[in-house]
């Protein structure tokens, strides 16, 4: 069996069975023999970092469950991925074809404004909600003053949450986006931020960072007229995921759409959604 290039701790049948289980009961991410290798090389960072003696050792605090624990090994454990404007033609599609129907549709409240709710529901690093920001301030730019637009961006994992609210990236990551959004919508660093990047505030303001898993309850208000569920359901098993999507239908206004990721489905649930476009699903009006 292998257990990685660093063989310094040993990884016993039974401590990994637990850690597959506990993580599933935190987070419904379901973790295989496949993703052995990939679970020990994250955790033995914490155990070299924590000082623990072993692998047992660690499994027996985590038993103990303590919360502050929990956060700890949740964010060493979960898959973070991500990049400006990843899977564009979600982002083409709120360009051509959505941004443009909303404009012609959605009527005044009664404040006076449009309103705009978009939710990133697995935010990573924060690079999905700014591409959206990004996309929505383009689309409206002409008509900003009467929109109340409020972009919702969630993870379960507060490290990556922290790097999205601080909007700092290293340039590399910006460097495939147009020059004139990178020109409009991120400022240099100097001295030794040098290679590093800061989104502006107009783009910062737009989205509200908030940790949130989703297996647990959503204390947030909904309707949205667009939610990105992507990358994420991967993780799950089916009943989760249909458990799930019957709760994005209902966070959804009639009309709005449900993003997935490149090799995410809805299963059963399609029948409930038009597909509008690559993994671009619509509530029905
Ligand atoms: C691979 S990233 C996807 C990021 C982005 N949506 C994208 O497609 O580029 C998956 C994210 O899901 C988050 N995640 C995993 N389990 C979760 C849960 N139960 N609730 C909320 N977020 C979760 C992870 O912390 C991680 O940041």
């Amino acid at each position: 069996m292998s257990q990685g290039r660093d063989q310094s701790y040993s990884l016993s049948n039974e401590d990994f069975d637990f850690i597959c289980q506990y993580t599933y009961e935190l987070t419904g991410i379901v973790l295989s023999q496949k993703k052995r290798e990939m679970v020990y090389r994250r955790l033995t960072r914490i155990i070299r970092e924590r000082k623990f003696p072993s692998f047992t050792a660690y499994c027996d605090l985590l038993k103990k469950n303590p919360v502050q624990e929990q956060s700890y090994f949740v964010n060493k454990i979960t898959t973070n991925l991500t990049s400006f404007y990843r899977e564009p033609h979600h982002f083409d599609y709120l360009t051509e074809h959505e941004l443009p129907r909303l404009m012609a549709n959605k009527v005044k409240q009664a404040n006076g404004k449009k309103r705009l709710r978009i939710w990133s529901s697995a935010s990573s690093t924060g690079e999905e909600p700014y591409s959206i920001a990004m996309t929505v301030l383009e689309s409206l730019q002409a008509e900003l003053s009467i929109w109340d637009i409020k972009l919702l961006a969630t993870d379960i994992d507060s490290n990556v949450l922290s790097v999205g609210k601080a909007g700092v990236y290293e340039y590399r990551k910006i460097e495939s986006i147009d020059e004139k959004y990178k020109a409009k919508y991120f400022k240099r660093g100097a001295g030794s931020n040098e290679n590093n990047v800061r989104v502006t505030k107009e783009l910062n303001n737009l989205i509200t960072f908030k940790q949130l898993n989703l297996l647990h309850d959503w204390p947030i208000k909904g309707p949205f007229d667009v939610i990105f569920c992507r990358n994420v359901i991967i993780y799950f098993d089916k009943t989760t995921q249909q458990d799930l999507f019957t709760r994005y239908y209902d966070m959804l206004a009639p009309g709005g759409l449900l993003m997935l990721g490149h090799s995410e489905n809805l299963g059963a649930y399609q029948q409930h959604f038009d597909n509008v476009g690559r993994t671009i699903f619509r509530k029905p009006l």
